[in-house]
């Protein structure tokens, strides 16, 4: 049990000589060094089928950094019955040691295997050390302690309502009979760790899809939590083709649920699957989902900290390449203002280093495959195609040895244009300048010129401004920041999750994200 607010995990600084950087160093060594074999795990059993491919480095994509498994659709099947079958005793283990097993994870992720967690995150999703850091090491470790906090408040045996003597009213939150599924991203290892585990550490038992190109670091991520003491059947491990387990799992009666972070595309086709399936369930399977952004950041004619803007917006749109789900990728700024921003974004972005992630000065590795490398690729194409939209910094591609993207500015006169609509998730940040007097239509132009919803910020010195824009922008972020950048939530601080064709926005992160994994019970006791 955990009965105070766990302290966020500290980022450490990697400084020349530092143990840390000594021990991430041979970690990287390691890992490269060989390629790792990864097998589909169901229950206690390792599943090595004739179905494999290999996980590449993204920033030097001839280099195979692991062998992967894939599962067969009977292999999947086989691990919904596994599933199925432990979820019943597992909710039975009590919540005190369900909680140690987790504490004793994330005490295993901060002190044993946290370089190992950073280096497969840097060569296999091409982070710099800051950014594994605060993903595989800092926001993982926080999910897997501030959920035991969360949870464990809420189960607290606090009563209801006031009780008379003769009876005392209580809430207790099981797991839900079946199975849950997690479809996790490749962006954020923490991420993955998080929608497997949060819905086991509720009661349920789990089948944990791995993005393909992350499944290395998700695999540390599910060995450390075996060795910590998550018994064999409770998280199952199945790498496999997205369609096979998307069939798989939403044919089956016994789906209570699919934790999902991803596009929008992949999401509506489970919720489709869902639908076309919903007589034969014995659950309503709860669907919670992430999918994705159209951030930005709105600068008020009153900011006059230009230099923040500018670093903030540089840092928002471009570390890891733009591949944050929180990602500032659209820009409005005021004419008044413009051409002291357009001359710090210039120069900041021409000095960022785009580059093999593991050495320190590099700013942003590779994006992640060929297939996000070609349609940021075609964006940047039909920018410099296109007569209303110009290309102002950026905008060389080349896949030769890993898949690179220069930080790309691109100017637009139409900010309904798909460049400020759609997700591109890259390195890509289109701004659009606004006249000073249009300022009210401007703002109503953020919230409406695309179905996303997930982060977004304002930047002023204007007080009455920015409770306007309180209120204004109220359904155009989940996560709404005023004077900082729109990436970068810290969990338990900034819990995160957008609505519309962003998702669920269920707020992994905060209080009440383990509730929703769970099926609550609630208890009148009657004493006579
Ligand atoms: N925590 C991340 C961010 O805010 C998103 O998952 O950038």
């Amino acid at each position: 049990f955990c009965s105070e607010m766990p302290q966020n995990e500290p980022i450490l600084g990697y400084m020349k000589n530092s143990k840390e950087r000594e021990q991430l160093e041979a970690a990287i060594k390691h890992l490269r060094s060989c390629t790792d074999e990864i097998p589909v795990v169901i229950g206690d059993n390792e599943y090595r089928t004739g179905d494999y491919f290999y996980q590449v480095m993204p920033h030097d994509h001839h280099h195979k950094l692991a062998k992967v498994y894939k599962a067969t659709p009977d292999l999947i099947n086989l691990a919904i019955k596994v599933a199925t079958e432990t979820q019943r005793c597992w909710e039975f283990v009590p919540l005190n040691q369900r909680a140690a097993i987790w504490n004793r994870a994330a005490d295993l992720m901060a002190f044993d295997y946290r370089q190992i967690l950073n280096a497969a995150t840097m060569l296999g999703q091409s982070k710099t050390v800051i950014q594994a850091e605060i993903d595989s090491a800092a926001e993982l470790i926080d999910f897997f302690r501030f959920n035991v906090y969360y949870l464990s408040q809420a189960t607290l045996n606090k009563p209801l309502s006031p009780q008379p003597a003769q009876w005392r009213n209580f809430m207790r939150f099981r797991g839900i009979d079946g199975f849950m599924a997690a479809i996790t991203p490749f962006n954020f290892t923490a991420i993955g760790g998080n929608l497997a585990y949060t819905p086991a550490l509720v009661g349920n038992a789990v089948l944990w899809k791995p993005s393909g190109t992350a499944v290395l670091s998700n695999w540390h991520v599910f060995k450390i939590c075996r060795e910590a003491g998550v018994p064999a059947g409770v998280v199952n491990f199945i790498p496999s083709e997205p369609v096979d387990f998307g069939r798989a799992i939403t044919t089956s009666p016994y789906l209570a649920g699919i934790n999902f972070t991803g596009s929008p595309k992949t999401f509506n086709w489970l919720w489709v699957e869902v639908g076309k399936n919903i007589e034969s369930y014995i659950n309503y399977p709860k669907m919670i989902g992430e999918c994705g952004g159209k951030n930005f950041h709105f600068v008020h004619p009153s900011e006059t900290d230009i230099e923040s803007v500018v670093n903030f917006t540089i840092r928002s749109a471009f570390e890891y390449s733009g591949q944050k789900c929180s990602a500032c990728s659209r820009m409005y700024v005021p004419h008044s203002l413009w051409p002291k921003i357009e001359c710090g974004l210039k120069e900041k972005v021409t000095s960022l280093i785009v580059d093999d992630p593991t050495k320190y000065d590099t700013f942003t590795g590779a994006v992640i495959d060929n297939l996000s490398f070609k349609k940021i690729k075609d964006y940047i194409m039909y920018a410099k195609n296109n007569s209303g939209l110009q290309v102002i910094a950026g905008g060389k591609c080349d896949d030769s040895i890993g898949y690179f993207i220069e930080p790309t500015i691109i100017l637009t006169r139409n900010p309904h244009d798909k460049l400020m609509k759609e997700e591109i998730f890259g390195p890509v940040l289109t701004v659009f300048v606004y006249l000073d007097r249009d300022i009210q239509k401007t703002m109503e132009l953020v919230g409406c010129s695309t179905n996303f919803a997930l982060t977004g910020a304002v930047f002023a010195k204007d007080e009455k401004f920015l409770k306007c824009a309180l209120e204004m922008f109220k359904m155009a972020a989940g996560n709404f920041y005023i004077n900082d950048k729109s990436t970068g939530s810290v969990v338990g601080q900034q819990p995160f999750g957008g609505a519309r064709l962003s998702g669920t926005n269920d707020k992994p992160g905060g209080p009440y994200y383990p509730i929703r994994l769970s099926n609550p019970q609630v208890i009148k006791e009657t004493y006579i």
